[in-house]
């Protein structure tokens, strides 16, 4: 396919590509007035698009804690295929106050890139959604299915891609992440 990556480190797994396709991002609905207290916290990568090369990264993990100065301190940890513990620590922070669920994360200072929050209840999973235009004539975008748990119901899974789906989003890079034999 078309050989633009927009690498965004988003998750540990070294350096994600999005997933290139043609036309613009849509327009995607986010949570109504996310409450960010609630959803802070630790969270368990259940599934996330994949694009060229299958991240060998298992066990990961997202926590978010409140820094001092109002943003969201990301921390992500990932377990490599050597066994060894990969930590990343991002800054996320509301691109429009009056919209807290659309957030834009940076990494070691690498260009902010969108992380929207497009359904959560809190306790049980999360959404999340992020597309960059690339010269008007593609997208690179990237999603991820988040649960408080290490595993999350099937039935839940496809309610969350059945909700981008209804956004034109293309489901099919989903890949599931393996959480199995993790000591966290
Ligand atoms: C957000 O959640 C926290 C923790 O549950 C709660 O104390 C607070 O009242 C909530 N804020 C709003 C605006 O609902
Ligand atoms: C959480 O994960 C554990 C281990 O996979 C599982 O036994 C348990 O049923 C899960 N709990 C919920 C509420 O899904």
């Amino acid at each position: 396919m078309i050989s633009v990556a927009v690498c965004v480190s988003l998750m540990v797994a070294a350096c994600s590509a999005q997933v290139p396709t043609f036309g613009k991002c849509p327009a995607v609905d986010v949570v109504q007035d996310l409450n960010v207290t609630r959803y802070l916290g630790q969270w368990y990568e259940i599934q996330k698009f994949f694009f060229f090369i299958e991240g060998s990264e298992k066990c990961i993990t997202a926590d978010y804690s409140l820094k001092s100065d109002g943003h969201i301190r990301v921390l992500n940890t990932g377990i490599a295929k050597d066994g060894s513990k990969d930590v990343a620590t991002g800054d996320a922070e509301a691109m429009d106050p009056n919209v807290p669920a659309k957030l834009s994360v940076t990494f070691n200072g690498s260009p902010r890139v969108p992380y929207w929050i497009v359904d959560t209840d809190y306790d049980t999973y999360s959404l999340v959604w992020s597309c960059t235009d690339i010269g008007g004539l593609l997208q690179a975008d990237f999603a991820w299915i988040l649960s408080r748990n290490n595993t999350l119901d099937n039935a839940i899974i496809e309610k969350l891609q059945n909700k981008l789906a209804t956004f034109n989003i293309n489901t099919k890079s989903f890949r599931q992440t393996d959480q199995s034999n993790c000591d966290y």
